[in-house]
C-alpha cells in the first residue's frame, strides 16, 4: 500500500470526543519519547504531520490524523514520562484505557519499544493488560538505525525471550527506524490487509 494522503483530523481530551469510528483505526502508544510521531510521519511520508520533541511528553491529547481518506491513526500521548505529576500519569492512564477499551473502530494498537533497551516493565505489564482486555497489538521496536548490525537481532532475542517466560507465543513484532523508514513497507502491509477485516465486518451486519 502507497501513502497518498494524510491529515490531521483533530486532537480530542477522551474517547467520547474522538472522530466518528466509520473507518479502521490503528493507535500509536508507547513510552515518552520512544518516536510514536516520528513513526506516523515516516509512515504517512509526511515529515510535518505530527510534532516530534526531543523533550519527553510533547504529545498530550489524542491526535487523529487520516490516511489515504480510508484509515485513522491515533497518536496518544507517551507514558512512563518522568517529570508527570501522579495526578497527571492518572489522567493519562484514565484517558489511554478507555480509548483502547471503548474506541469501536480500533484495529490494533502499535506499541512502541525502543530497540536499545531491555524489556521494560511498564511495556510488559501493559502488554499484559491488552492480552485480557483482548486488544490485538503489534510491537514496533524503535530506533534501529541507532543499533550495531549484531546488536538489533541480539536484543530482539532478549526481548523474546523475556516475553516467553509469560507468553505461550511471542506477539507481532516488528523492527522499524523512522530515520531509515525501515519497517514501512511491512507496517502498510499489517494495515492494509487488516483494513480489508473491517470492511468485511460491516459488510456481514445484517
Ligand atoms: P512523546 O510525544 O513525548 O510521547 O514522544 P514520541 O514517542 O512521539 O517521540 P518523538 O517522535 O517526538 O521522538 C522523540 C525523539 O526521538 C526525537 O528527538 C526524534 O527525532 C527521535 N527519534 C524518533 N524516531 C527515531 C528513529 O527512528 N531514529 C532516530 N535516530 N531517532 C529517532
Ligand atoms: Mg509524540
Amino acid at each position: 500500500m502507497k501513502v497518498h494522503t494524510a491529515r490531521f483530523i483533530c486532537s480530542s481530551p477522551s474517547v467520547d470526543k474522538c472522530p466518528n469510528p466509520s473507518l479502521p483505526e490503528y493507535a500509536l502508544i508507547g513510552r515518552s519519547n520512544v518516536g510514536k510521531s516520528s513513526f506516523l510521519n515516516m509512515l504517512s511520508g509526511h515529515k510535518g504531520l505530527a510534532k516530534i520533541s526531543g523533550k519527553p511528553g510533547k504529545t498530550r491529547l489524542i491526535n487523529h490524523f487520516l490516511l489515504n481518506e480510508d484509515f485513522y491513526i491515533a497518536d496518544l500521548p507517551g507514558y512512563g514520562f518522568a517529570k508527570a505529576s501522579k495526578k497527571e500519569v492518572a489522567k493519562w492512564d484514565l484517558m489511554i484505557r478507555n480509548y483502547i477499551l471503548k474506541r469501536a473502530n480500533l484495529m490494533t494498537l502499535f506499541l512502541l519499544v525502543d530497540s536499545r533497551l531491555e524489556p521494560q516493565k511498564n511495556d510488559l505489564s501493559f502488554m499484559e493488560w491488552l492480552a485480557i482486555s483482548r486488544i490485538p497489538f503489534v510491537i514496533l521496536f524503535t530506533k534501529t538505525d541507532k543499533l550495531r548490525k549484531t546488536q538489533l537481532p541480539a536484543n530482539i532475542d532478549r526481548y523474546e525471550r523475556t516475553l516467553l517466560q509469560s507468553w505461550e507465543e511471542v506477539p507481532l513484532h516488528i523492527p522499524t527506524s523512522s530515520l531509515a523508514a525501515k519497517g514501512k513497507e511491512e507496517v502498510l502491509a499489517y494495515i492494509a490487509e487488516t483494513n480489508t477485516l473491517f470492511h468485511d465486518s460491516l459488510r456481514h451486519t445484517p
